[in-house]
């Protein structure tokens, strides 16, 4: 039997995203990961749902979560960070859960370096978004909502 929570979305962030406000700010922008988690929270909450939001550097650690976001939320924001474009783990632990999974990006990834042209997210994922800066993860909520409410 499933444990999920049909009102709990998992926001997942990878390596280096801890350092959003000080990190490369005219890519990533001046906002922190805090202010990022607080603005998801809001948007979810008005929409009726609740974030689990988390951050890690380490690969296995965000395959942990993918895996028990399968088990435990009804969908999953994924901003895999650099292990988008480099991890067969991750892409494998979104191919084995069952629920919706939006792959986000702070940063338009086509718009840059050849080697963050591909994703090993894309393909398992409901959709993508990138380009927005913060706001990407407001408009993923949403569309994550909007995904779910379809399905129900
Ligand atoms: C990122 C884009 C990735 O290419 C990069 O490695 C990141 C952040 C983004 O949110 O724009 O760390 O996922």
């Amino acid at each position: 039997m499933s444990d999920s929570n049909n009102n709990l979305i998992y926001i997942l962030n990878g390596p280096n995203l801890n350092l959003l406000g000080t990190r490369e700010v005219s890519i990533y922008g001046a906002t922190t990961l805090e202010d990022i988690k607080n603005l998801s929270t809001q948007k979810a909450s008005k929409l009726g749902y609740q974030c689990d939001f988390r951050q890690t550097n380490t690969e296995g650690e965000l395959v942990d979560w993918i895996q028990e976001g399968g088990r435990q939320a009804a969908g999953i924001i994924l901003n895999a960070a650099a292990y988008t474009h480099t991890s067969i783990a991750v892409h494998d632990a979104v191919a084995a859960i069952n629920v919706p999974v939006i792959e986000l990006h702070l940063s338009n990834i086509f718009a840059r370096e050849d080697y963050r042209h591909h994703s090993y997210v894309s393909d398992v994922s409901a959709g993508v978004i990138c380009g927005f800066g913060a706001n990407g993860y407001a408009l993923a909520v949403t569309a994550l909502v909007d995904l779910l409410q379809q399905g129900s």
